[in-house]
């Protein structure tokens, strides 16, 4: 039997109970009227999240990182000159998947804890074909305004991460100018890793997507079945029906609480845990007045050994959180209090257990 964990790292986080108890329902075939039913449900609760109205708005079979590759392999075309704003790990993954679709690619580097400063990306090329950023950098507990590059991108793209931030802080594609935008489940949606939440505006699809190099990926076929109207939808590939089932409890579970309340429950519990860790004399790492709420970086004190924290955390709390990434990987922490977990008891009972985490390792 596998043990219950306390999933505070920075992903997948424990699902809310409806998401589960859905994985349990009897499965239907993924060309069932049922099915496509619940795929259109689950396809407008997409657009609530994202705050958009684009029609193609769709669960991609795959996880963050392919919604990440769905977005370029679509939109970049050999000689593209590509605009990403590097200020963490997934700004870099984005550069290089660019990069391997053919783009001349601008990196505009950041220091890490710091975010985006869009006036640096408009600074870096006249015109681009497209802008690429990380609205909540889970690698450094960042968030970034995209509004200010989606208003000022001119003919450009403007393709948006928002694996961490959708469902968990205020997130608008269509007043933001987001053309593109990818995400993930196991965050502040609350539901098991599988799918990418995704989302392109037609400007976007009618100027860019041809023929992608990407089979599965590709957006124009994707759609026959996803998006086509009824009794036009085509088997592209199996759907997984279980991870959808589950994904549509989760976000009704989430669109029930609505969204503007969801949103401050992950800022409260947020600034929670971080107004504690600092008042017990930890230093937070990112940069103040950029602080995600549902992603919390902390210092490791001096002479606290990183590893044996988290190992006596899961050993003797079944508490998992995450390491720092890179040259941070043993002097950062990782806190996300995401989906069910964005509570103020999850808040202190993580920053209990880390104190006396710290005292047993010393
Ligand atoms: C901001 C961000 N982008 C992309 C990804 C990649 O998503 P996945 O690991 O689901 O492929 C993650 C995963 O943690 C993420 O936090």
């Amino acid at each position: 039997m596998t043990p219950f964990r306390h999933l505070y790292g920075p992903g997948p986080t424990n699902p809310y109970d409806e998401a589960t108890a859905a994985l349990g329902e009897p499965l239907l075939g993924h060309l069932d009227p049922l099915f496509i039913e619940r795929l259109d449900r689950t396809c407008d609760m997409l657009r609530e999240v994202w705050g958009t109205e684009n029609t193609r708005t769709l669960p991609l079979s795959a996880t963050g990182s392919g919604g990440m590759e769905a977005a370029l392999v679509n939109t970049v075309h050999p000689g593209d000159v590509a605009v990403i704003a590097v200020n963490g790990l997934f700004g870099l993954r984005m550069a290089d998947m660019a990069r391997r679709c053919g783009a001349e690619v601008i990196t505009v580097e950041h220091e890490w804890g710091t975010p985006v400063d869009a006036q640096r990306l408009l600074d870096a090329h006249p015109a681009p074909q497209l802008y690429g950023m990380v609205h909540a950098e889970t690698s450094t507990g960042v968030v970034s305004d995209v509004a200010t590059l989606g208003a000022a991108k001119g003919d450009a793209l403007l393709v948006v991460d928002a694996v961490t931030s959708i469902a968990g802080s205020e997130l608008r594609a269509d007043d933001w100018g987001i053309d593109v935008g990818y995400a993930g489940t196991q965050k502040c949606i609350g539901v098991a890793p599988g799918l990418a939440p995704f989302t392109i505006s037609d400007r976007a699809f009618e100027r860019r997507v041809t023929e992608p190099r990407s089979w599965y990926f590709d957006l124009g076929m994707l759609g026959g079945y996803v998006t086509a109207g009824p009794g036009a939808r085509t088997y592209h590939h199996t759907a997984p029906v279980a991870m959808v089932a589950s994904l549509e409890a989760g976000l009704r579970r989430v669109l029930d609480e609505g969204l503007p309340a969801v949103w401050a429950r992950h800022e409260e519990a947020g600034r929670l845990l971080q107004n504690t860790l600092e008042e017990r004399g930890y230093e937070l790492f990112a940069a103040e007045g950029s602080r995600l709420a549902q992603l919390t970086s902390v210092r490791v004190p001096d002479g606290v050994d990183s590893a044996a924290v988290r190992r006596w955390l899961l050993t003797e709390r079944s508490m998992e959180i995450g390491a720092g990434v890179g040259e941070f990987a043993s002097t950062v922490w990782r806190i996300g209090l995401m989906g069910p977990n964005a509570t103020a008891e999850s808040a202190l009972r993580v920053a209990d257990a880390i104190d006396e985490a710290v005292a047993a390792t010393r």
